[in-house]
């Protein structure tokens, strides 16, 4: 091909252009004269473009300066009608919508998920929900009295040690008294829920209560200064062991499955008689995830009620050992890393 035939071909085609765009009176008229002249894709352009190659060595450098100049009048030309129809972003753009290409790839993007602890909360919750049992919440800042003297544990009690405990300092105070009527920590345990609800309401009560509880531990696989916990609390006329060890039972082949196989051992609470521990076996070990036992006559007097009239059971498990057998988490320091790629998973 010549040059000229060229320089013919591209003025043919950029005076097509102009019409149509002159002619364009709706969106849909626009978007096809747009299409076929002035798109990605417009096939009439890149026809001509491609002749490019076949001109002269000696063309060349012309007929690109050409090229060039058809493609500024037919943009010229969309961008007159652009602003005729109602310009960027106007009536001709709103009309046919968001120049959208549903022919590209999608961009995958994450959306956020709740942290794998507050799925676990949400999960424990409605599975005690159908239990009957209902959720309260109760300070992560306690007094001494809901931490430790309503919950029967006594001053010299090695549970009250400042070592074992987040006590926070007492304006004016230069020391820490951890036996000052005023002493207030970060709780220990939420069995300081049990005592505020039954200051507050009269029997039956049935309640669990989920929630962050501190200890100046070492973090290692199994331990952190700060996890969760779920209280239960159950106290009526004629609540028995048997009632506790059947709630606990189903609780757990609910959450662990109906394979999981646990157990009851024996064990020591100020705040429970009998007590016992419980574990769940993973990968031939015994796992404990909790304790509970019949409410102590002493915390139910220190709230107010007649050991005689009611009993009641009580438990609390921990809330990550839960979630970390279910999940096959094996170090609970990954739930508290934050490493989206770790926590994307759930
Ligand atoms: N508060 C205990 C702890 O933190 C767990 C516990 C044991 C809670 C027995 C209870 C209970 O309600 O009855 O280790």
């Amino acid at each position: 091909m010549d040059l000229k035939q060229f320089v013919e071909q591209l003025e043919q085609l950029a005076s097509q252009a102009e019409q149509a765009f002159l002619a364009a009176d709706s969106a849909e008229s626009f978007e096809a004269a747009r299409i076929e002249f002035a798109g990605a894709k417009s096939g009439q352009l890149k026809a001509i473009q491609k002749q490019l190659g076949s001109l002269d060595q000696a063309d060349r450098p012309e007929g690109g300066k050409k090229l060039n100049e058809a493609k500024a009048r037919i943009q010229a030309a969309l961008d007159q009608a652009t602003e005729r129809l109602g310009g960027e972003g106007g009536k001709a753009r709103k009309a046919i919508g968001p120049m959208v290409d549903p022919t590209l790839p999608g961009a995958s993007f994450h959306l956020g998920t709740t942290h794998p602890i507050t799925q676990t909360i949400e999960h424990l919750k409605e599975i005690m929900g159908r239990l009957g049992f209902a959720p309260v919440e109760g300070p992560e800042v306690e007094d001494t009295w809901h931490n430790f003297i309503a919950l029967n544990i006594p001053e010299d009690h090695p549970a009250r040690d400042p070592l074992d405990n987040f006590y926070l300092s007492v304006a004016g105070a230069t020391a820490i008294d951890a036996n000052a009527s005023e002493a207030k920590l970060l709780r220990s345990q939420t069995s300081t829920v049990q005592i505020r609800v039954m200051e507050n309401q009269q029997p039956p009560i049935r309640i669990i209560s989920l929630g962050r509880v501190y200890r100046p531990d070492e973090a290692d696989m199994t331990h952190f200064p700060m996890f969760h916990q779920m209280e239960g609390l159950w106290v009526e006329p004629g609540v028995t062991m048997a009632h506790l060890k059947s709630v606990l039972r189903m609780f757990a082949t609910s959450y662990l499955g109906e394979d999981v196989t646990i157990r009851f051992r024996p064990s020591f609470f100020p705040f429970t008689e009998p007590s016992v521990e419980v574990d769940y076996l993973w990968n031939d070990n015994w796992v404990e995830f909790g304790g509970a036992g019949m409410v102590d006559p002493n915390v139910l007097r220190a709230v107010g009620y007649d050991p005689e009239q009611v009993t009641g059971f009580a438990f609390g498990l921990g809330v990550e050992r839960l979630c970390m057998r279910r999940h096959r988490v094996t170090d609970i320091r990954d739930l508290f890393r934050n490493d989206l790629r770790f926590l994307h998973q759930f």
